[in-house]
């Protein structure tokens, strides 16, 4: 994939997130200097946002392989075990979704995670007989949209925790800059700057629209970026001037038009746009909330004034009255 070309592969290299960078920079330094495996890590915040990036990184900085899978894909016991008997001394273990790992897997990942054992039962019935078998010593990193999507006792049994951040708009804006170098294209600072302010905090986007404004460059300019170009793709994108793309402003709108501002409950909101409810918690809402355009209350989501002003329109008073 072209996209594998502009991933970071080194801390060096990876642009934003600062804490998470410093310290899971001094627990790596730190681990290699003591010549151990990284402690079991678990990263989650928003898709797009670099959990797999991430996981990647921790590898190469360990020194040590990588084998990717994911929640949902391990669907049976033997496809965990098929994996853990698979790894190589100090390897990576990366589990993307891992909050959607079924319980009959996660048993099997508690002795793992904890005392390097596979302990698993073959056979059915009278002929069943548990084995234990040593597994070599390896880092499970896993990811997740929310922490609290996870189970206790799993959450319980990584050692280090981070979360990440939407990006600001600078940081972005250098990560644009970072990917144009990348894939050879001509971006000024104005240029790149409207790309990221445009990008809902999230380097997946900026990384996607780069290249469709890239396209628009090409097609109708000289190839050049340069925030005219960027506003002119961007607008034909139907991303907005504050970068909202079209299903956060359909939740938005739902909410204001259909549920006078809210309170509404999410399961209504998903009848109300037709979209999952799983994707308006993990990647609608997420930023809607950070950007203060909505807020969760006890009662339900409501919009908040900013929302209604940024489609120009005056709330209802009662609307905005979440006492
Ligand atoms: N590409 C995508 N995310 C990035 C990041 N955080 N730093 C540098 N390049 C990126």
């Amino acid at each position: 994939r072209v996209d594998y070309a502009i991933r970071p592969k080194r801390l060096a290299e990876y642009i934003g997130q600062a804490r998470v960078r410093e310290q899971l920079g001094i627990f790596i330094s730190a681990a290699r200097g003591r010549d151990e495996s990284l402690d079991h890590t678990l990263i989650f915040g928003p898709p797009g946002l670099g959990k797999t990036t991430l996981a990647n990184i921790i590898s190469a900085e360990m020194g040590v392989g990588l084998k990717s899978t994911s929640g949902p894909v391990l669907e049976r016991a033997g496809d965990l075990a098929a994996m853990l008997t698979n790894l190589q001394p100090g390897d990576v273990l990366f589990i993307d979704e891992i909050h959607r790992l079924s319980p009959v897997v996660e048993e099997i990942l508690y002795p793992a995670m904890e005392d390097f054992q596979l302990d698993i039962v073959i056979g059915e019935g009278p002929a069943a007989r548990s084995i234990k078998l040593d597994l070599p010593r390896f880092t499970l990193v896993g990811a997740t949209t929310r922490a609290g999507l996870l189970t206790s006792p799993l959450r319980d049994r990584f050692g280090i925790v981070q979360r990440l951040e939407f990006y600001a708009i600078d940081e972005l804006t250098e990560i644009v800059t970072r990917s144009a170098r990348l894939l050879g294209v001509e971006t000024d600072r104005e240029g790149a700057s409207e790309v990221a302010r445009r990008s809902r905090g999230t380097p997946r986007i900026a990384n996607r629209l780069l290249r469709r404004v890239r396209d628009f460059a090409e097609v109708r300019a000289d190839g050049r970026i340069d925030a005219d170009i960027a506003d002119q793709a961007l607008t034909m994108l139907h991303v907005d001037s504050h970068g909202l793309d079209h299903m956060d402003r359909r939740l938005l709108l739902a909410m204001i038009e259909k549920f006078e501002g809210g309170p509404v409950g999410v399961d209504s909101l998903s009848a109300a746009i037709g979209e999952e409810r799983d994707t308006i918690e993990d990647v609608i809402e997420p930023y809607l909330i950070q950007q203060g355009l909505m807020m969760r209350t006890a009662r339900g989501r409501v919009v908040t004034r900013q929302a209604w002003q940024h489609f120009g329109l005056v709330p209802h008073e009662q609307a905005l009255d979440t006492s």
